[in-house]
């Protein structure tokens, strides 16, 4: 089999070295990949969002099968693109993958379906929203509608701080397109988990559950950014929030995305918050998630390209899929000053004996060893029988990885360990 994978960061390192595992599987291209991607998997220059390029490539190399990863290229219709020339693929068609691309959709959905989620309300004009504002509570939630590379929400304190998020998003197009509609939701409270799961459009499998750590600094503080660390099972996702959120969230999200004739394939992300009324929608999100793929999949014990392709012919009613009961924790090392200005070119050192997985991010190649060219530039993952053994063992690896320049939380799982003392 020839298989493709579209994408090129952490996520994309940790999918490609457990397809790896599928001896079925003659020959792996990543899409465009990166240097640290290179050693599993033939990297091919060509952008995640070039769906031309794309296309063309999978034609003139014969692809059987294409597993594509990142929100952007799912929202352009890569997957629709990729089937019309008959290529099997891992991932929803456009139709599905706009649970993600428009937040305003997966609210309207959440609402007409009866799935726990956040008061809401969607605006397109700025003196409507502004007006809104006036008699809500604070703190609010201002979302814009569409893609924002995770950046395109603010929770504001305050009125002022509202009317600012508002008019950045529709004044000052801050995102772009992805503002000219905004949602604006009650604030929630509660701890956060994250579920990835594998549907093929009737039958939902939760994999095992995850916690993300999107600020920037220890504690829980400073910028958003794209995730500093993961750890997997999420302490607060207990059996009995398990089942609830199957029955009022997981099937009733499949079901209702089928009954909308827009049938959800591959792998649906459940953004949870667990408040005091039980667990609630964040966001869904119609891929992987990154670096949760990092913890996930390392946990996971069957062969992952047998789930992908049940998927794809929609057999997974039949397919066992199997997560083994240890802990995963991935730390991940980034370019100091991420998510903000930070330098790159700076040489990776990996020791060739590691107790911990490396999966790379922002990183290329140059005179054979590796460079930093990206804001995360590491995840690095290491599995324990309990989570403080995966945290000393990642945190140990850590310190044997280096690179200047190098900034890392060092609290990842803390959160995770005070719950479990509770
Ligand atoms: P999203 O991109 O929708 O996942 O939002 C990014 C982060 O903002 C989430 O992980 C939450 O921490 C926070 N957030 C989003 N929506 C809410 C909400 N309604 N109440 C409180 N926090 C939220
Ligand atoms: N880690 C969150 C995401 O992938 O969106």
């Amino acid at each position: 089999m020839r298989v493709m994978v579209i994408g090129g960061g952490g996520r994309e390192h940790a999918i490609v070295k457990k397809l790896k595992e599928n001896k079925s599987i003659t020959e792996l291209y990543c899409l465009p990949g990166n240097g640290g991607i290179a050693r599993d998997a033939v990297c091919v220059p060509i952008t995640a969002t070039d769906l031309d390029g794309i296309v063309s490539f999978a034609l003139e190399h014969k692809i059987d099968y294409a597993v594509v990863a990142p929100d952007d290229p799912l929202a352009l219709g890569a997957v629709d693109r990729l089937e019309a020339i008959g290529v099997d693929c891992f991932g929803p068609r456009k139709n599905a993958a706009v649970i993600e691309a428009s937040k305003a959709f997966a609210k309207d959905l959440m609402k007409r379906y009866g799935i726990p989620t956040a008061q809401y309300a969607c605006f397109h004009l700025l003196d409507e929203a502004l007006a809104y504002l006036q008699q809500a509570s604070m703190p609010i939630v201002i979302k814009a509608d569409g893609l924002a590379l995770g950046k395109g929400v603010i929770i504001a304190q305050t009125l002022p701080e509202a009317e600012e998020a508002v008019r950045s998003m529709m004044e000052q197009k801050r995102f772009g397109k992805s503002g000219e509609c905004v949602v604006i939701e009650e604030y929630l409270e509660g701890p956060e988990i994250s579920v990835l799961s594998f549907t093929d459009g009737k039958t939902v499998v939760p994999m095992v559950s995850s916690m993300d750590h999107k600020r920037a600094g220890e504690g829980d503080i400073g910028p958003n950014t794209g995730g500093m660390g993961t750890v997997a099972p999420n302490p607060f996702y207990t059996p009995a929030v398990a089942k609830r959120c199957m029955d009022t969230i997981f099937l009733p999200t499949v079901r209702a995305m089928a009954r909308e004739g827009r049938p959800f394939k591959g792998c649906l992300y459940f953004g949870l918050m667990l408040t005091k009324d039980g667990p609630k929608v964040i966001e869904y999100n119609c891929r992987f998630g990154d670096p949760e793929t990092q913890v996930v999949l390392p946990l996971l014990k069957t062969d992952l390209f047998t789930v992908m392709r049940a998927v794809t012919d929609e057999r997974l009613a039949e397919c066992p899929v199997e997560f083994s009961g240890d802990s995963a924790a991935c730390v991940i090392m980034a370019s100091k000053g991420y998510p903000g200005a930070y330098e790159k070119g700076y040489p990776i050192t990996v020791p060739a004996e590691l107790d911990a997985q490396v999966f790379v991010a922002g990183a290329k190649e140059k005179d054979g060893g590796l460079i930093t060219a990206g804001g995360r530039v590491l995840g690095v993952t290491a599995l324990g029988k309990t989570l403080p053994e995966a945290l000393d063992r990642a945190y140990e690896a850590v310190k044997n990885v280096h690179f200047d320049n190098a900034y890392y939380r060092r609290d990842i799982g803390a959160r995770a360990l005070a719950a479990k003392e509770v």
